[in-house]
């Protein structure tokens, strides 16, 4: 399932994995809403639901917005009633072992209306932007759950655009932020707002990409949220490994993580922007 929205104008907010993290999803919607960007101009990368707390509540708040949203393998997952969350994770590490307490409490938890409605999400959203053609998707080309992080080889990257025939991918899927400029093309990954990004801090992310000045601009933006109220509905329901992640920022696993992403490991990420001509 493909959607065309045609031709995007004015600014646009990224984020993608909500992971059932309410009171995150809506700090960023009262974002978006301070810097004048309609709902209309906001597109989420899927993983509606996940990690954390309350699942029926956020599917809920995006259902009813009018946000363009692409299907997730969580969501995905939820929709098929699937045994589990297919995150592409290795089996026997800890976060397939995490994985099965949260997945099987969101798969418990969210109403048959939201995981149906999570069925009729697109896979792919594709739109013109500064007359570049841009892909939304959630893991690569080929995988909806396949990993693409900032150190993946630029070859790897840009075999992976090129096939889909686009000038930039908005990707998600990992939950760590990153924008690859290779030449005149792109992979952009917003990063999600439901986790944060192992970086020491309880901030997590969105992005901002915006035509200025002959440029397309993409901004990496922190979002600070309430996530003590967010780790106490994880406490409350039993997902007590997560919680402590919201809480610290630090990852209770490195499993899915390549070498250069371990290293940065606590180490706290800066608000940064990228660009490329028109
Ligand atoms: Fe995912």
């Amino acid at each position: 399932m493909i959607k065309d929205i045609g031709v995007l104008k004015g600014r646009f907010l990224v984020f993608g994995g909500p992971y059932s993290n309410l009171q995150a999803t809506e700090a960023v919607l009262k974002q978006a809403k301070q810097c004048n960007i309609p709902e209309s101009n906001i597109i989420c990368t899927g993983d509606i639901t996940a990690y954390c707390g309350q699942p029926e509540d956020t599917a809920q708040r995006m259902y009813q917005s009018s946000i363009h949203i692409i299907q997730g393998n969580c969501d995905e997952s939820l929709a098929n009633d699937s045994e589990d969350c297919d995150c592409g994770f290795d089996e026997n590490t800890a976060c397939e072992v995490f994985a099965d307490r949260w997945y099987n409490f969101s798969r418990q938890e969210t109403s048959p209306a939201m995981k149906e409605w999570m069925g009729t999400l697109p896979f792919r959203i594709e739109f013109i932007f500064g007359g570049k053609k841009v892909h939304v998707l959630h893991g690569s080309h080929e995988e909806i759950n396949e990993f693409i992080f900032a150190s993946t080889s630029d070859d790897y990257v840009l075999s992976q655009i090129n096939k889909t025939g686009a000038d930039i991918i908005i990707g998600g899927h990992n939950g760590m932020h990153f924008t690859s400029v290779m030449g005149n093309k792109v992979w952009h990954n917003a990063g999600v707002i439901g986790m944060p990004a192992n970086d020491g801090t309880p901030r997590t992310w969105y992005s901002i990409i915006e035509e200025k000045e002959g440029q397309i601009i993409f901004t990496h933006h922190a979002l600070d949220y309430d996530h003590d109220a967010a780790a106490q509905s994880m406490i409350a329901n039993g997902l007590k490994e997560y919680a402590q992640t919201i809480q610290t920022g630090l990852w209770p696993s490195l499993d899915v993580l390549p070498e250069v992403e371990r290293h940065q490991t606590g180490i706290k990420r800066a608000e940064e922007s990228f660009s490329i001509a028109l």
